[in-house]
């Protein structure tokens, strides 16, 4: 069987993953020693062992806990830097990696201190890695549109640093038009626009975010298939869903990986795409994702080239770069 090979080898974007949650339990015990943070755990065994979620915001409390050994610039590259390096061993040859600044700067962190470390990870991974990588400035739904307007204040200063903005954390009870205004500017301020929706939310959050937000791409959207219209839509306007096969896994968004929707929406022709979403949480980066999820659910050669082509087409790379990729 060739397939996993083909899965390995396969050049591929990947489009929805946290940077932060790219950290490693080695890693946040490593930086929280550098900088002299405390963590409430004793070890690294410890730590993992914690690593048992049942739903979305379980996996949050953690996540945001261990983002919090994060102070200084060179921490935020040697993450970035760490993951990157992963992905290039993927064959991944392009990323868009999310970034939740409003972690940090509710710390004291400044945003010029988050944003130039993960950048200047991105210039390093073309250079030396040959990974193009870009960043997209996540506002946290949990907090308020006004907080979001804020962070957003404090990030244009370093605009041509990130190429677009999404909207992420607790899903539930925080639809996508709670932040309509904050959008309709970022979209005036002509970024690109991706938002959460319909992980563990309804499909009516996948609508609002497209109709109220007016976004490029709808991250996870694996709730999309229990609305007949939802689907037509977004099959006959390819608009990209970003999956994350091993979180829902792990968030209990499906209860095993054979369940997993992701063959019914490549058969219904939308534009979905595999990621890793949190690898250091979820167990695994982007060929442990294509090789689990094809091993249990039983995908296809074909389906593998068709979600590789997907993940170029959903990207937002220049159209000349997007031709030579797929
Ligand atoms: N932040 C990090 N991972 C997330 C996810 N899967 N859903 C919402 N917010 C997140
Ligand atoms: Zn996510």
């Amino acid at each position: 069987d060739r397939l996993p090979a083909l899965l390995a080898a396969m050049p591929k974007a990947e489009l929805h993953m946290h940077i932060e949650g790219s950290l490693e339990p080695e890693l946040i015990f490593a930086l929280a020693q550098r900088n002299g943070v405390s963590i409430p755990y004793a070890s690294v065994e410890e730590l993992r062992r914690a690593y048992a979620f049942t739903n979305l915001q379980s996996f949050l409390d953690i996540y945001y806990a261990g983002a919090s050994v994060l102070l200084k610039e060179q921490d935020f590259y040697d993450m970035a830097w760490a993951y990157l390096e992963r992905a290039a061993a993927d064959n991944v040859v392009h990323t868009e990696m999310f970034f939740d600044p409003q972690t940090h700067t509710a710390r004291g962190v400044a945003m010029q201190t988050v944003i130039d470390g993960l950048h200047r990870a991105c210039i390093d991974a073309q250079a030396r890695l040959g990974v193009s990588a870009a960043l997209i400035l996540c506002f946290l739904r949990h907090l308020s549109e006004e907080d979001a307007f804020a962070t957003l204040e404090q990030a244009l200063p370093l605009r041509d640093k990130f190429i677009g903005i999404g909207l992420d954390s607790s899903e539930l009870g925080h639809p996508p038009e709670k932040f309509a205004r904050v959008f309709a500017r970022c979209r005036e301020l002509g970024f690109h626009l991706v938002a959460h929706a319909g992980e563990e939310g309804p499909p009516a959050y996948v609508w609002s975010a497209l109709d109220v937000l007016k976004v490029e791409r709808i991250d996870h959207g694996v709730q999309s298939t229990k609305d007949a219209e939802l689907m037509k839509r977004l099959a006959q306007e390819r608009i990209p869903l970003t999956v994350c096969p091993l979180s829902n896994l792990k968030l209990c968004v499906f209860p095993e990986l054979a369940q997993h929707n992701l063959g019914q929406l490549l058969d219904a022709g939308l534009c979905a795409t595999v990621n890793s979403d949190d690898p250091a949480y979820f167990g695994g980066y982007m060929n442990e994702n294509f090789l689990q999820t094809f091993a249990a659910t039983g995908l296809t050669a074909k389906q593998a080239w068709q979600l590789a082509a997907n993940s170029f087409e959903g990207s937002f790379v220049d159209a000349a770069t997007k031709a030579r990729w797929m």
